[in-house]
């Protein structure tokens, strides 16, 4: 098993990507401390999963006594933490033309701060067990521009900006520190980028755009996002650090 004894913590845990990250890292011998703002969602995967694989911490990750105590307490409950997937994230406001500032301050919250909180607080015990891997979502749009979310790629450009220096800082502890850039994913979340208007004519033309430009010519399934973390978590890329990792079927090789 490629992750047997290890203790992992992930963040937006309890659907999509995130769900699938657990599944995996599960299947590969860890016990995961799994966050999410829905208890409901928490409860589903630990009856998946099982409660003595899966322990549930229920936080808001867009406020920072939420970002911060769950880690605390996710750790606390494993006694230690080996990986961090810090996956949560959203999309954030579609224009900067009237900005709407509360969107715009929990968009930088969720994607930037929950990363920056969450790695603060797991690197130490990494530190004590020897080292660790750190793992961040960004996106595409932490690679390139995106032209429908604005706020969204500013947010991801930072978390890539954030896991290269923090890769630099914690190498000398072993901790390596990687992300995941998605392309446009098949989860609940895609409405968010592509039906902001609320019209699903125009959501369905938004995912055609988007998908015509995919050299490969579809979206990304959880679990190929899912697959990535966990090979950046494991001990196979024990020389990988400070990697912004597309999973986008050729979409930035343009
Ligand atoms: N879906 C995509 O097309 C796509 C593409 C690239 C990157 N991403 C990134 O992937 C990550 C999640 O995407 P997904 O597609 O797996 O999402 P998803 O919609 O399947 O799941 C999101 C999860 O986050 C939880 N959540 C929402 N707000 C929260 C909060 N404030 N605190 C704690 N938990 C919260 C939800 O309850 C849910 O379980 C984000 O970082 C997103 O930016 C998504």
């Amino acid at each position: 098993m490629r992750l047997e004894n290890k203790l992992a913590i992930v963040t937006a845990a309890a659907s999509g990507m995130g769900r699938a990250g657990v599944e995996r890292f599960v299947r590969e011998g860890a016990r995961v401390a799994a966050i999410d703002i829905s208890a409901e969602a928490l409860d589903a995967l630990v009856a998946a999963f099982g409660a003595d694989r899966v322990t549930p911490v229920v936080a808001d990750l867009a406020t920072e006594d939420g970002a911060r105590d769950s880690i605390d307490q996710a750790a606390a409950a494993l006694g230690g933490c080996d990986i961090l997937w810090a996956h949560a994230g959203m999309p954030g406001p579609a224009s900067v033309e009237d900005l709407d500032m509360p969107a715009y301050h929990k968009a930088i919250a969720l994607n930037v701060t929950s990363a920056a909180l969450g790695a603060g607080r797991a690197a130490p015990h990494m530190r004590a067990r020897g080292g660790g891997s750190i793992i961040f979502t960004a996106s595409i749009s932490g690679l390139v521009g995106s032209m429908m979310s604005p706020i969204y790629s500013a947010a991801k450009w930072g978390v890539v900006g954030l896991a290269k220096s923090l890769a630099l800082a914690l190498a000398p502890d072993n901790i390596r520190v990687n992300v995941v850039c998605p392309g446009l994913a098949d989860t609940p979340m895609k409405l968010g980028f592509t039906g902001r208007s609320g019209d699903p004519a125009e959501a369905a033309a938004n995912e055609a755009k988007l998908v015509a430009a995919v050299p490969l010519g579809r979206l990304v399934k959880p679990g190929e996002v899912a697959d990535a973390a966990l090979w950046l978590a494991s001990d196979e890329a024990s020389f990988v650090t400070g990697v912004a990792l597309p999973i986008d079927g050729g979409f930035t090789a343009r």
